[in-house]
């Protein structure tokens, strides 16, 4: 879910919209404001759908006001029509929530809250944190702050709320514990947000709300943050921003997804970019180099992700064992903590998340540093949650990522793990200086080789006709191509709602092969690489049962073209690099066959971007 609040001397209604705009990757199941005029008067509108639904369903309503609280939800409790939306108000009308999180001991409270009274007309937790807040400010005669600080002591779960009450128009409160909530500081006006996104273009300045906080906007007046735990005043961190309104822009692109894609020879350069010595040989990752001794003593390493970042993870596996001669483990967050981990002070954990927010990677990371364990993180926004509670971490630098499905984000994540390998392996002496220098100087040609892969967009586009009725895709890779199997299915799942399976090639014949007919189209990712040949015999169990195989090879070897139907040529690259090459060419199959049935590519149904739930 997405939050945004607004005071100042600007049309509240402008800014909030706008702001749901850009939070709208984080859900967009329904979405909702409330906006309060200088007469004390409040209104609320809701409703189900997109942003855009919204803006139609108060067409020629009162829209008026300096202040402001918006929302655009992903469902979790109860399903998105208008009822559930959020802003929640109050049984007395005169309080209006936005939440983002999860109230995990809603039941008990609504009980408690039932007896005096109070009805509900919404399925969700929120609806039970507004009422309670209600009931404690009316019961103690406090102030709204004092009220929400009260209501949250009895509160378990995550949350980020923005609260606001009829006929006080010059004050918003704001609190966050496990879900993120950042404040913007401009002149003689104040913003609340999930992310730094709807801020950008109004101040560079912001506040990243730290957990147990609880913030006091008032017009034209210093934020006041205060601990909910012990009540004591925190001091102002401003931090400033380095994000345009430019990189939050389509930039002639029919989507989001499309400029992402198209992106990766400027994000992978900026990726690298210092983290190369000019003549190779070296590689200066500076967190990995500050904690020298804890990369070189480990015992070994557990890499914890979610979804795309959990493939970039299986990458990383194979080349950090390549180079550093280190046991990794690869997990889903999501399992990692609730697993009794065996972790101790001697392992490295790595934590791979775009978003820096994903309430599941969020968690491990807190489970294994209890355990002693030294905490990495590879994350792209700049400032969030992830990056702020790990030891120490690399950001892959490839700028804000508004598409739903994961591009750029996952090519930065694979370059940052082959540096950190390379790196580490240098460290501790597990790898040949002639490796660093081809594999870093190949790592600095990568932008050029993307750009020869994107000319296969046509090509794509026109292949992509033929495979768009396929109900069933199979995706086979081996070794360093396996985990990219896994993605290129996943892709297609996401925004085309094909099914598709990812599957290691040799694992076919062990029960996928027995689907396979000439409706079931696989794509087999066939670079030249140490299993090549294993790969060759994979494609032909599948053409003998009478398949039809795209296979994605590199430029020159001919052996797969003689049998499979159609090729896609990559440049000859290092074998641990193949994964950036053929990433690309598979993102843009998922993307076309998307919008050959006219799907929403940036904005696929029941998913989002930042998973800050459970
Ligand atoms: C969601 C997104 C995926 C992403 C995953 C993990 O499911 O839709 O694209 O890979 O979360 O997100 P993270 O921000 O932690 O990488």
């Amino acid at each position: 879910c997405g939050i945004v609040g607004y005071i100042g001397k600007r049309d509240a209604y402008d800014v909030l919209i706008q702001g749901l705009h850009r939070l709208e990757y984080r859900g967009y199941d329904s979405a909702g404001i409330a906006l309060g005029r200088a007469d004390g008067s409040m209104s609320v509108y809701k409703s189900r759908g997109k942003v855009a639904d919204l803006e139609a369903s108060v067409a020629g309503k009162d829209i008026e006001g300096t202040i402001g609280i918006a929302h655009t939800r992903w469902a979790t409790h109860g399903e998105p029509n208008d009822v559930n939306a959020h802003p929640h108000v109050s049984q007395s009308k005169a309080i209006a929530l936005v939440h983002n999180g999860t109230i995990e001991n809603y039941a008990v409270l609504k009980k408690a809250i039932e007896q005096h009274g109070y009805k509900f007309v919404s399925e969700t937790d929120t609806d039970v944190l507004v009422q309670l807040i209600d009931y404690v400010k009316q019961t103690n005669g406090c102030t709204l702050f004092d009220a929400v600080k009260e209501a949250l002591r009895q509160v378990e779960g995550a949350y980020a709320i923005a609260v606001m009450e009829k006929g006080k128009p010059d004050m918003l409160v704001a609190a966050r514990k496990s879900s993120p909530l950042v404040i913007g500081i401009g002149k003689g006006e104040t913003f609340i947000a999930s992310d730094a996104t709807p801020i950008v273009g109004y101040t560079d300045k912001v506040v990243y709300l730290k957990d147990n906080e609880i913030a006091l906007v008032k017009r034209g007046r210093t934020v006041e943050i205060e601990s909910l735990t012990d009540g004591s005043p925190s001091k102002l961190d401003i931090k400033t921003l380095r994000m345009s309104v430019e990189q939050l822009k389509k930039g002639g692109y029919d989507t989001f997804m499309l400029k992402e894609i198209f992106e990766q020879p400027e994000t992978l350069t900026d990726c690298i970019r210092g983290r190369i010595t000019d003549d190779c040989r070296r590689i200066v990752l500076s967190g990995v180099i500050e904690n020298k001794e804890r990369f070189v003593h480990a015992n070994r390493i557990v890499i914890v992700a979610c979804g795309t970042s959990w493939h970039a993870a299986l990458i990383g596996k194979r080349v950090i064992q390549e180079m550093c001669g280190i046991s990794v483990e690869v997990e889903y967050a999501s399992e990692f903590r609730y697993s009794s981990p065996f972790i101790t002070k001697d392992d490295v954990v790595i934590a791979i998340s775009q978003s820096g927010e994903t309430a599941d990677t969020l968690a491990a990371i807190q489970l294994a540093r209890s355990k002693g364990a030294f905490v990495y993180g590879i994350c792209n926004v700049v400032g969030a949650s992830i990056p702020r509670s790990t030891d120490s971490g690399t950001y892959i630098h490839v700028g804000p990522e508004i598409g739903v499905a994961s591009t750029k984000a996952f090519t930065g994540q694979v370059t940052v793990l082959t540096l950190l390998a390379l790196c580490v392996g240098q460290m501790r002496g597990t790898v040949e200086e002639a490796t660093v220098e081809r594999i870093a100087q190949e790592l600095k040609n990568m932008p050029i080789y993307i750009k020869e892969v994107l000319r296969l967009d046509d090509q794509i586009k026109n292949l992509s006709k033929i495979y768009t009725y396929a109900r069933n895709f199979l995706y086979l890779g081996r070794g360093y191509n396996y985990p990219t199997a896994l993605e290129g299915a996943l892709k297609l799942k996401e925004i085309s709602y094909i099914h598709a399976e990812g599957y290691p090639a040799a694992e076919m014949k062990h029960g996928p092969i027995a689907l396979v007919d000439s409706e079931m189209p696989t794509v087999v990712i066939a670079p030249t690489d140490s299993l090549y040949d294993k790969i060759i015999s994979n494609v032909r169990q599948v053409k003998a049962r009478g398949g039809t195989v795209v296979a994605i090879i590199t430029k020159g070897n001919d052996a797969i073209k003689e049998i499979a139907d159609h090729c896609l040529e990559v440049p000859d690259v290092p074998e641990c690099l193949t994964p950036l090459v053929v990433s690309v060419p598979l993102q843009l199959l998922a993307y076309y066959i998307a919008i050959n049935k006219d799907r929403n590519v940036d904005q696929p149904r029941n998913l989002a971007k930042s998973v800050t739930v459970e």
